[in-house]
Order: C-alpha cells, then structure tokens, then sequence
C-alpha cells in the first residue's frame, strides 16, 4: 500500500471509531463513566473503548507497527512504523458535551511522520494528509492563511493545567499577544486547533504541556498545508518537549518573537 491508501484506510477506521464513539455517549453519566488522572485530567471508558478499537484495527493494517497510545492500550514498539493516537482529544469537552473533540492518529516512519488524520467528531469534519500528498478537509484542498500582520490574526491556544512553573511567563505571551492581535480562542482540543491553523481558520497557535499524541498529526496537517511548526526555540522538538507553535508561513517570524522572548530558553 502507498502513503495514500494507508490514509484513506485510516480514515474508514476512525469513522468507524467515530461511530461507536457518538453510540456510546448517548449513555454516557459523568458519575458513572469518568475517571479522574490527575488535575483537570480526565478519561472515559470511551476513550479507552475507542484507543481499544483503533490499536485493533491498525495493528491488522500494518502487523509489525508500534503504538504511542494516550491511554497505554498497546505499548509495543515497532522498528520502523509507530501510529500515535488519541483516542478523544478535547476530553474535557467531550465529557461536558461541548465541541470540539477529535480523533488524531499519526503513523510516524522512522521517526518521521508519513500520515495525519484528524476528525472533529461533532462537525463531521476529516483533516488529513500523508507524506508526497497535499492536505485536506473533507476532501477539498486547503492551505493556511497568508495574513501576515497582528491585526489580521486570530489565535489559539490552551490553558496550561498541570505544569504551572512556567505560568507566569504564559500569561505575559498571552496578555502581549492579546494586545496586538484580534483575539484569543481557547477551543480545548490542541489537535483541532493545529487543524483550524492548517485551514487558515486561525493565523497561530501556541501551548506548553501537550503529548505527542496531542499534536503529532495535526502539527504534520500544518506543515503539508504550507505552515510552520518549532517549539518556542525554533527547533523540531515539540513531539518530545509539548510545547509548540504553528503559524501561517507570513506570520510566524512575528508571532514567534513574541512567544520566544517569554517562553524560550
Ligand atoms: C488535551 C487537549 C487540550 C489541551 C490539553 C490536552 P486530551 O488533550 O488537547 O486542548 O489544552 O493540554 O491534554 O487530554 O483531551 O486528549
């Protein structure tokens, strides 16, 4: 299989998922089915169900990959290919019946991300891309915004929850970024904030404390939709370090000043 059927395979898959997953929350009781990981940190026995589903279905799509997996459904390390998921991204909005909430996957080669699927369950809304390929919504081309000024952009981030060492210096890159720009959103899903950049829906977005599962696919949408993903030194670790910013390609050069000089080493 080409990079472009393994997509589209994956695509049926979360679909499917998607499925079971809009089933099963007709039922659904915060008393009954949350559980509590740690501050602000929550899982669902549908989040669970979900990875459960999707672990099975990948592992018959290519045998011998891996998983880095958000609930540690499978931990087994493949040699070359390793799918990187989120099962529900936007848990906490998915538990409060808020949109968005998403299923991400990425399936990295080598260390190299090849594919990126994201699907924004309650919009029916499928971001997708794979390695030679361009990136998509729903089946039509879309690229990131060319705004290139603080005036023109809208920007996304996240709420920092659990490491609050760098809070101070957050709140300074938000109250700067507020002044100059036309304004913030905190939409609750990372994966679909990257997303929202790569359709040119947001010019940026910024957030420490994330997985790599949070942003492997929609970081990998951004980059094949014309943007530009570092983390806040302008490097490539974001997958490893959590913190990450995405911008257009006009917009990054100021964008990413500002958050380096408050977040940066
Ligand atoms: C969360 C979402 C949220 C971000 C959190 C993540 P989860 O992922 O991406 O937008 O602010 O840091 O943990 O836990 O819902 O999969």
């Amino acid at each position: 299989m080409n990079n472009e059927q393994i997509c589209n395979a994956v695509k049926n898959i979360v679909l499917e998922t998607a499925k079971m997953i809009r089933r099963e929350r007709e039922n659904f009781s915060f008393q009954k089915n949350v559980e509590i990981k740690g501050h602000s940190n929550f899982v669902t026995h549908i989040d669970k169900l979900s990875e459960q589903a999707l672990v099975e279905r990948l592992s018959q799509l290519i045998p011998e990959s891996g998983f880095i997996a958000e609930e540690g459904t499978s931990t087994k390390k493949g040699e070359i290919y390793n799918w990187v998921i989120d099962p529900i991204d936007g848990t906490t909005n998915f538990i409060h019946g808020l949109s968005p909430h998403a299923i991400s996957i990425a399936l990295m080669q080598n260390n190299k991300t090849i594919i990126g699927v994201v699907y924004e369950i309650v919009h029916d809304e499928m971001f997708y891309t794979w390695e030679g390929g361009k990136a998509y919504l729903n089946g039509n081309e879309i690229k990131v915004s060319e705004y290139s000024e603080h005036q023109q952009a809208l920007i996304a981030t996240g709420f920092p929850y659990s490491d609050m060492v760098k809070i101070d210096a957050y709140i300074a890159s938000m109250r700067e970024i507020m002044e100059k720009t036309s304004g913030i959103r905190r939409l609750g899903s990372a994966a679909i904030d990257l997303c929202y950049v790569a359709c040119g829906r947001f010019e940026a977005f910024w957030e420490y404390g994330l997985h790599s599962w949070d942003v492997a696919a929609g970081a990998f949408i951004v980059q094949q939709a014309g943007g530009k993903v570092c983390d806040f030194n302008n490097e490539d670790k974001y997958l490893l370090s959590g913190e990450i910013i995405a911008t257009n390609a006009n917009y990054f050069n100021i964008f990413y000043e500002i958050v380096h000089q408050h977040l940066g080493k």
